[in-house]
């Protein structure tokens, strides 16, 4: 089985080639992102292995069938960035539902304790000899409130992490279930009551800008957003405004809405184009990490075993439960 491989990374070949040599898969990687200008080096391929920021649109996937290839392998969770629509009956595509709820729901942690304590400052002053507290001052998380969009796998695992530091915790998910020490509440109350709010819901059209210009003038002032789900749930420009007004008092952003050409890229001898990002970035409250929270040893392991035990029985069996089903939209 010949499967080509987009955007690869350093860190994939070190999980991928032994274990694809191993299920007798043959990788061909490209540092590529895959698009239509792109597709065509998938010829001669079974199918193509793609992660978070290759679109994968309408024309991407008439080019890939016209080429025989037959399944597309996501190496990540969301598919937001493919058009499963138009994939129906032409292209299987599978996924990795879960590979280490840890890992993301661990640095959105991360993130919240580096800004509140000011950690990222603290970091930069120690190593210039600067040991001065001036604007370093704190907040306690015990028995704080904090509000998570989204209970599924990752959202599960931070609202364990927020019991061990005594917060109290709402929670808003479209398919609630019930939680021990978690209580749901309708979106526009979490938004209203939470001293800090952390998104991990997926992209669909009904969370697009959930936090955005309508959403603004409800939450409490001085709230901590924590994004590290897909960048388009959050409008950056009314982010900006938000944080400029001093209704949010620090935004963590693992993920962007216009990441696509910029994340996972060294661009530090460019000028930044993206206006939004640029001043987001200057803020000093404002984190940003470039869609690195999957990135653990733990998470690379799962993310390769399960897209290479995903090809194997689709190679064997032309089925794979791992396949996204227009249901699942
Ligand atoms: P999951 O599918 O286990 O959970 C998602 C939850 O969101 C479900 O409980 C679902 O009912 C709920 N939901 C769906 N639509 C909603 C809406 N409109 N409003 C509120 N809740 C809604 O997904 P999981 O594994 O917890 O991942 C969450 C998100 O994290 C993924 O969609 C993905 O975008 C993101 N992610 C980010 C990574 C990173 O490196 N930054 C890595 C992995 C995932």
């Amino acid at each position: 089985m010949k499967i080509a491989f987009f955007d690869t990374k350093p860190y994939d070949l070190t999980y991928f080639e032994p274990m694809g040599k191993e299920a007798g898969i043959q990788f061909k990687f490209y540092e590529t992102k895959l698009n239509e200008n792109t597709a065509s080096l998938a010829r001669g391929c079974d199918g193509v292995c793609a992660f978070v920021n290759d679109v994968v649109t309408a024309a991407v996937i008439d080019a890939l069938c016209d080429i025989g290839v037959r399944i597309l392998a996501l190496r990540c969770a969301g598919f937001n960035n493919v058009d499963m629509r138009h994939a129906e009956g032409k292209l299987t595509v599978v996924r990795v539902p879960a590979y280490s709820p840890y890992a993301v729901a661990e640095h959105a942690m991360a993130l919240l304790l580096t800004s509140i304590r000011r950690i990222h400052k603290a970091y930069i002053r120690t190593r210039d000899y600067n040991f001065s507290l001036n604007n370093m001052v704190g907040f306690d998380l015990h028995g704080k409130t904090v509000g998570i969009v989204g209970t599924g796998k990752i959202g599960r695992v931070f609202a364990d992490i927020c019991k061990g530091f005594g917060m109290k915790i709402l929670a808003y998910d479209k398919y609630p279930s019930p939680l021990e020490g978690v209580s749901y509440v309708p979106l526009d109350q979490l938004l209203r009551e939470s001293d800090i709010i952390s998104l991990h819901c997926p992209l669909t059209e009904e969370s697009r800008h959930l936090i955005g210009y309508d959403t603004l003038p409800i939450l409490k002032k001085g709230v901590v957003i924590i994004n590290t789900s897909r960048g388009g749930l959050i409008n950056a420009e009314a982010l900006l405004e938000g944080i400029k007004s001093r209704q949010i008092g620090a935004a963590c952003l693992d993920v962007y809405e216009e990441e696509g050409d910029l994340f996972y890229e060294d661009n530090s001898g460019h000028i930044l184009e993206d206006d939004v990002l640029a001043r987001l970035i200057s803020m000093p409250n404002v984190i940003v990490t470039s869609h690195q929270a999957f990135l653990t040893s733990d998470a690379l392991y799962n993310i390769a075993e399960t897209t290479v035990a995903n090809l194997v029985s689709f190679r064997e069996t032309g089925t794979c439960e791992n396949e996204i089903l227009l249901s699942h939209l």
